[in-house]
């Protein structure tokens, strides 16, 4: 609740300022810099054979089921959901289920209570282990500012985490925090700077003091994107750093790179082989041992109906 005035005043204070022209709503706290981070994730799937399966009803049900191997380790996991999207209501009902057996319910409300504002009640069971947690996320947004706050109920009790991101001509910050009311205290304080247009994108972001990250995107031209990331902690000289690439070969065809300062080189591609049916190769090489073997493949395919 506390939260929640908070981010309503903040809110009230932005839009009386009337230098304030229309602008795109900014990504919510989770989103920020997420251009960057699709280019070093999409498109991989290290020592996994993985199938996916998508289908869709005229009636609104979705259906969407996943599994995949580890080559490694051999182990098998699936998930499956169905979604029913009851458009003039604004609700979405999911299902979910996986191999851990963790059955997963979720209630969306959108646009109906207020325009911008999302509301959605998530549970999920584990028949198994009897473990039961909840949470009811809220989201608001407009114009210059997201508002986000989640209250969050498992058996270590109750956390709020709570989110504002406000952007003006490209420019955006944001702030997020977890509230755990069983140790009446603050357990994680996020910030984050950037500034964003169509073709280029820039993240920094402090996380409780001593995680600093920043990464850019760039879309060169129509085929091309890159993006750079870089991670260091403080009292510790380690910084981490990535470069990724994403070339669009042709309007079926993808190829992804990336390298980081382990030395680690991900390869990808990804090609539709018929509408619907898209394949996915992708290799991860240890670049120091490229003789000694210990390199990762992955396959995946995916359907969609
Ligand atoms: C509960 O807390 C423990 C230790 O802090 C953590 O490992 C675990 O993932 C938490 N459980 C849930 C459901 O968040
Ligand atoms: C590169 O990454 C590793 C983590 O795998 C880190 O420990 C190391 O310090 C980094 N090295 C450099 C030179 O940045
Ligand atoms: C380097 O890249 C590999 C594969 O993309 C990843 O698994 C690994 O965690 C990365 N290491 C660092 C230190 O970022």
């Amino acid at each position: 609740l506390l939260v929640f005035i908070c981010s309503r005043d903040l809110w009230l204070t932005f839009t009386s300022l009337s230098v304030f022209q229309t602008m795109a709503v900014p990504p919510t706290y989770v989103d920020l810099g997420k251009s960057a981070r699709d280019i070093f994730t999409k498109g991989y799937g290290f020592g996994l054979i993985k199938l996916d399966l998508k289908t869709r009803s005229e009636n609104g049900l979705e259906f969407k089921s996943s599994g995949s191997a580890n080559t490694e380790t051999s182990k098998v996991a699936g998930t499956l959901e169905t979604k029913y999207k009851w458009a003039e209501h604004g609700l979405t009902f999911t299902e979910k289920w996986n191999t851990d057996n963790t059955l997963g319910t979720e209630i969306t409300l959108q646009d109906q209570l207020a325009k911008g504002l999302k509301l959605t009640f998530d549970s999920s069971f584990s028949p198994n282990t009897g473990k039961k947690s909840g949470k009811i996320k809220s989201g608001y947004q407009r114009e210059h500012i997201n508002l986000g706050c989640d209250v969050d109920y498992d058996i270590n009790g109750t956390a709020v985490h709570g989110a504002v991101v406000v952007g003006f001509e490209g420019w955006l910050a944001g702030y997020q925090m977890t509230f755990e009311a069983g140790r009446n205290r603050v357990t994680q304080s996020n910030l984050a700077v950037g500034y964003k247009t169509d073709e280029f994108q820039l993240h920094t972001n402090v996380n409780d003091g001593t995680e600093f990250g920043g990464s850019i995107y760039q879309k060169v031209n129509d085929n091309l994107e890159t993006a750079v990331n870089l991670a260091w902690t403080a009292g510790n000289s380690n910084t981490r750093f990535g470069i990724a690439a994403k070339y669009q070969i042709d309007a079926d065809a993808s190829f992804s790179a990336k390298v980081n300062n382990s030395s680690l080189v991900g390869l990808g591609y990804t090609q539709t082989l018929k509408p619907g049916i898209k394949l996915t190769l992708s290799a991860l090489l240890d670049g120091k041992n490229i003789n000694a073997g210990g390199h990762k493949l992955g396959l995946g395919l995916e359907f969609e109906a």
